[in-house]
């Protein structure tokens, strides 16, 4: 099973999915962490490119996208066969937040991509951590460029979440995290992944 997490800047998102696969080994079941931009040798070189040279918003696209070609071919595909559960730090609904929403680019071609780019699979489970974009910042200790990029950038960027979120309720859980300790969010989350786990295999022997 897939599961992304997304969110604005600084919304606790790694600190979740440590805490997450604490969970899943406690309970013996099997899972990964993995992240995009990155997750592969070469997809996390290309990480390093997008994150710390500015470029033109396509170029950016098209390097988002080989990253996440070669995460899924790699990481994603043969985890999925191996039926393990895939906690990834943010995924598709990323590109069209922050390049779409955000950059201007053309929503109809970035999901041409990302449907390219991961064999047209779509995480079972997509997180949304809601925490306000000033909150979110103001966390930042050592801001990459998107963090530099400011507030009005940010708020674009939670409208293109929050698009998505319109689009597939289904697939999306709105985590409201301002106010609370990592544990409390960590088993809330938890409880609704295993849930879903349950109903899935159920579905299966139907
Ligand atoms: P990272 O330091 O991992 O930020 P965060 O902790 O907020 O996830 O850097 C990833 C940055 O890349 C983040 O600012 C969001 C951005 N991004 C995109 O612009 N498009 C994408 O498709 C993805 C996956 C990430």
């Amino acid at each position: 099973m897939l599961i992304s997490f997304e969110g604005t800047e600084g919304c606790g998102k790694s600190t979740l999915i440590r805490h997450l696969l604490k969970k899943f080994d406690a309970h013996k079941i099997a899972a990964i962490s993995t992240r995009e931009p990155g997750g592969s040798p070469v997809a996390e070189k290309i990480r390093e490119i997008i994150l710390n040279d500015e470029m033109d918003s396509l170029t950016e696209l098209f390097l988002y996208e080989s990253a996440r070609a070669e995460h899924f071919e790699k990481v994603i595909a043969p985890a999925l066969k191996a039926k393990k559960i895939i906690l990834c730090d943010r995924f598709t609904d990323s590109t069209i937040a922050y390049q779409g929403f955000a950059r201007g680019l053309k929503l109809s071609v970035i999901e041409t991509l990302n449907k390219l780019a991961t064999e047209g699979r779509s995480p079972e489970l997509t997180f949304f951590l809601d925490l306000p974009v000033e909150e979110g910042l103001a966390r930042a200790t050592d801001p990459n460029k998107f963090e530099k990029a400011g507030i009005e950038f940010q708020k674009k960027v939670r409208k293109g979440f929050l698009y998505s979120i319109r689009k597939n309720k289904k697939r999306w859980r709105v985590i409201k995290v301002k106010n609370r300790s990592p544990e409390e969010i960590a088993d809330e989350v938890f409880a609704i992944i295993i849930q879903k786990t349950k109903l899935k295999k159920k579905a299966r022997k139907k």
